[in-house]
């Protein structure tokens, strides 16, 4: 029998999981498929942890989630196809949930598949290596609770192992010396640390936004969000103030490329995060940045250079949870013989054509309509079950339209499922009253 490694239980490898237990409760013959998870359980980022740095097993911190952190999107665009929340909650619950209501979702799923006993648990993969010579895999873990290193051979490779955890930390000049509380969102925990003070965002993208959100909420003294590229362009409240970029920072006094400058107590470095897969062998290892096209992977999925080595979850990111399906079901096709792969050429040739669209995309509205194409492709070779891409692309729409009406109160609508076509209630206490993020508080009607 052949056999499977997948490496990460998160939103990724949760669903490789539920696509070879659906081929198998539908009679098909799967391969032996061995989990790989660094963490104590399933989830991934959806797991919170106050600990930052090192965890409980001495390695490196997989989360970057903070407390009263909710879902950025509709729940509706990220909606599983094959459990819906009304399956798992037993009733239509709000659009945008809290994070430990996401997980608790995430983790139902695969609770029903019945997979947990595919998993091992606290097993950070700390090596993989291709053999030419009979076209399998070394893949090297350690098993920390036994304190031994474990080393297994396995046919493919399905890595599943996230990409926003590693941070991506720019030099500003001075920052060294900076006479107050400097950290990157990855090691961001709780807004309450910034009550009553002057804080600084870098960068104009979702932690960014999400982040100065939190502070403001949670009761910081100013916000002032300092971008490189664009401003986020949304009509923030009065303590709010958008800078050009940080060019250098003296004591408390940050410097910005129009010369102006203002005195901070924390800078919040929200500049995103690198591709980072040590244990990969350099044949193997994806090398790309956070962008909606992955070089390199055909069907953004495959390694071109060893298809037998997939990777899910990689593209930058408006569609998740069901676009990890749509990838899952996928590879789960490639490594049961149902899909093809073509030659070298051609394979480069196709990804050619999706990186080439890639290169157009201007608009949000381009980016997710590229997204929703890219996953209705993928659905359309496989038994994933087909749903409504256009009504989700639509949802995206109407959610960046409530964004620039109200930034503060856009987690206030609610939108219908296109999984069930039930509209979702609005939540009973508007997101900037809403202190108390728990599964409990957010489910009571
Ligand atoms: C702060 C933040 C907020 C977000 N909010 C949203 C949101 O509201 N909505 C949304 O749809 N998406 C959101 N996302 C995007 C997020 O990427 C996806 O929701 C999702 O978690 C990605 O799933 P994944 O399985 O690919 O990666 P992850 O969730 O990162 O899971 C990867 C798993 O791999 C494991 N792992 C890593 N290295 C190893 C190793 N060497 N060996 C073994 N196991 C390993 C990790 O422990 C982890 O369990 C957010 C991301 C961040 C950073
Ligand atoms: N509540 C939530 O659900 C929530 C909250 C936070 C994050 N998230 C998720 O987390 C993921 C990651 O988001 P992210 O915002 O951390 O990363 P990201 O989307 O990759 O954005 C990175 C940001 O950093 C900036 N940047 C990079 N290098 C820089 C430099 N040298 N100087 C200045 N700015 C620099 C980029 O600016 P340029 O524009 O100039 O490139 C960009 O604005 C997303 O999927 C997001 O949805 C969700």
């Amino acid at each position: 029998m052949s056999r499977v490694a997948i490496i990460g239980a998160g939103p990724s490898g949760t669903a490789a999981l539920r696509a070879f237990q659906s081929a198998k409760a539908a009679g098909a013959e799967i391969p032996d498929v061995v989990c790989y998870e660094k963490q104590e359980d399933w989830g991934g980022l959806w797991n919170y942890t106050w600990r930052t740095g090192l965890d409980a097993n001495g390695e490196a911190v997989h989360g970057s989630m903070y407390r009263y952190l909710w879902s950025n999107g509709p729940k509706e665009c990220l909606e599983f196809a094959d459990y819906t929340f009304e399956e798992h909650f037993g009733k239509p619950i709000p659009s945008f949930p809290p994070r430990e209501v996401l997980a608790d979702y995430i983790k139902g799923r695969v609770e029903k598949a019945g997979v947990r006993d595919w998993v091992k648990f606290n097993h950070p993969v700390r090596w993989v290596e291709h053999h030419e010579k009979d076209d399998n895999f070394t893949v090297v873990a350690y098993d920390v609770k036994n304190d031994k290193q474990t080393s297994e051979k396995f046919d493919h490779v399905i890595v599943a192992t996230g990409h926003f955890s590693t941070p991506n930390v720019p030099h500003f000049d001075g920052l060294d010396k900076f006479e107050g509380r400097v950290l990157h969102a990855h090691d961001f925990r709780d807004a309450l640390e910034f009550k009553d003070r002057d804080v600084m965002v870098v960068g104009s993208s979702y932690s960014a936004e999400d982040i100065g959100s939190q502070c403001w909420k949670y009761g910081a003294k100013s916000i002032t969000a300092c971008y490189r590229t664009s401003p986020m362009g949304f009509h923030w409240p009065d303590n709010w103030e958008t800078k050009p970029l940080l060019e250098r920072v003296d004591g408390k006094t940050c410097h910005f490329v129009d010369g102006t400058s203002k005195d901070i107590d924390a800078i919040i470095l929200c500049t995103g995060y690198l591709h980072h897969f040590p244990f990969m062998h350099d044949d193997i290892r994806l090398s790309t940045t956070n962008r909606m096209w992955t070089p390199g992977l055909y069907r953004g999925v495959a390694l071109e250079k060893n298809p037998r080595v997939m990777y899910i979850g990689m593209q930058d990111q408006f569609y998740t949870f069901n676009m990890f399906d749509a990838q899952a079901w996928w590879a789960r096709d490639v490594i049961l013989g149902r899909i093809e792969i073509p030659s070298l050429a051609d394979m480069q040739a196709h990804s050619a054509e999706w990186e080439k669209r890639e290169g157009t995309l201007e608009t949000d509205e381009d980016l997710i309509w590229f997204q929703g194409d890219y996953t209705q492709d993928l659905i359309d070779q496989t038994d994933y079950p087909n749903f409504d891409i256009e009504g989700v692309n639509k949802t995206f729409m109407e959610w960046e339209h409530h964004k620039h009406e109200d930034i503060m109160g856009f987690r206030n609508n609610g939108y219908r499922s296109l999984m069930t076509g039930t509209m979702a209630p609005v939540h009973h206490t508007k997101w900037t009253e809403a202190m108390d993020d728990s599964m409990e508080e957010y489910l009571r009607t």
